[in-house]
């Protein structure tokens, strides 16, 4: 591709800010590998004679990474967000039996065809956007048959469009109404029977848990994630979202890959972080919905912790898959710059799904994933929102959409 106005490479090189900006730059790939990115005067004369396609003078970004989404639910929330905007409190809701049991109550009912056909109308939007690898947890079934459906479901889904999708076990979002009052049970039931089930049958990449007091303790987790990983799953952790709960020390303490929003983020949680090199997933859009303190993300960069941002894309705390949207608001209400989110929605998304060493970037070797923007830079890009700036999605150098 050449006639590219400005590239940012996103380079595992230097720290978050930095995304190895290049000017009148040419992009050359060879079947789904990237194999050539420089100034395209600098065009070695063995690529002259490729098929070439014009970037128009446009912004070329590495594909973008959603890597914290719940993608496969039956139903919506409207009326609960109707109640929100009104100033019912989250947690509220769900103690009344709304909120994720809500869901949970819907994506039973929805059969394996009928959420392979919403997720596949989802993934088609998500992918004009320039997103080429999304993350998709399960967690709306709660039980073994409906998280199974769900799993089967990333399966399909990553067979049967072009974005990859990365899975992730989330039994433990919450305890289900038939074990609210034997809670043990259903750990045994996520330890000793799902779990193995799930690693032997590859249905998922990762495991996931929430810390909070609606849904997990500190010790449940300790117990559910060191069975998974003793199964060989990556963990990740929703933790310290609505309170400090210890969740972030918790996923340093265990080698988890991500500790996902950490709005309530202790001191020692960043420092334990930054040691174990853990990478801080957040998400402007559940600070937004749900009207919470953000994650202090200076600190967290200060400190040397990655810092991902992500949509957390659910029928709840963030009914919206729109990454860009997403990474605006990282500006505006985490305190990150531009250049800081683009990084964050890249190189690092890939670190949080451990892909850092396939796509995430561009340069040689990596797969040939990216995205034509139509704006100047990353700076007027993030300033000037616009519904969809991205003009061409390629995913392992094919082009999966364009205007
Ligand atoms: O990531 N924090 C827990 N789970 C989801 C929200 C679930 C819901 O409200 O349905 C989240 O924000
Ligand atoms: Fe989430």
């Amino acid at each position: 591709m050449t006639n590219i106005g400005i590239l940012y490479a996103c380079k595992d090189d230097g720290v978050q800010k930095d995304i190895h900006e290049l000017k009148n730059a040419a992009l050359v790939w060879e079947k789904e590998k990237i194999v050539w990115v420089g100034h395209e005067d600098a065009l070695p004369d063995m690529y002259s004679e490729m098929e070439r396609m014009d970037a128009g003078g446009n912004m070329v970004i590495p594909g973008l990474i959603d890597c914290h989404t719940h993608l496969a639910f039956g139903g919506w929330r409207e009326d609960e967000y109707e109640l929100r905007s009104l100033g019912r409190p989250y947690i509220e809701i769900a103690k009344a039996g709304g909120g994720i049991l809500n869901s949970v109550r819907n994506t039973r009912e929805a059969t394996e065809d009928e959420l392979i056909e919403v997720c596949i109308e989802r993934l088609d939007e998500i992918k004009k956007l320039g997103v080429t690898t999304v993350e998709c947890k399960s967690g709306y079934g709660l039980n073994k048959e409906d998280e199974l459906k769900v799993l089967r479901v990333y399966r399909k889904l990553d067979a049967l469009q072009p974005l990859d999708i990365i899975s992730t076990f989330l039994g433990a979002h919450t305890i289900p109404p038939e074990y609210k009052e034997n809670r043990e049970e259903y750990i045994r039931l996520l330890t000793d029977d799902l779990i193995p089930f799930i690693a032997e049958n590859d249905l998922a990449t990762f495991c996931d848990i929430f810390v909070e007091e609606t849904a997990f303790s500190i010790d449940e987790a300790r117990t559910i994630l060191g069975t998974a990983k003793k199964a060989g799953f990556g963990l990740k952790l929703h933790a310290d979202q609505l309170s400090s709960g210890g969740g972030a020390e918790l996923a340093a303490e265990l080698g988890a890959v991500s500790a996902d929003h950490l709005e309530y983020i202790s001191d020692d949680g960043i420092r334990a972080m930054a040691k174990a090199n853990t990478v801080a997933v957040s998400i402007p859009f559940a600070t937004f919905y749900l009207r919470q303190q953000s994650i202090p993300a200076r600190k967290l960069i200060d400190a040397g912790v990655p810092v991902a941002v992500s949509t957390d894309f659910n029928p709840g705390s963030a009914p919206s898959y729109h990454l860009p949207l997403a990474m605006h608001l990282g500006c505006t209400l985490q305190y990150m710059s531009p250049a800081e989110v683009l990084k964050g929605a890249t190189l690092y998304a890939a670190k949080a799904l451990n892909l850092d060493t396939h796509t995430g970037s561009l340069e040689p070797g990596k797969n040939a994933d990216f995205a034509v923007i139509k704006s100047k830079s990353i700076n007027h890009w993030m300033y000037h929102f616009t519904p969809n700036a991205c003009q061409m999605t390629v995913k392992d150098g094919r082009v999966i959409w364009s205007v």
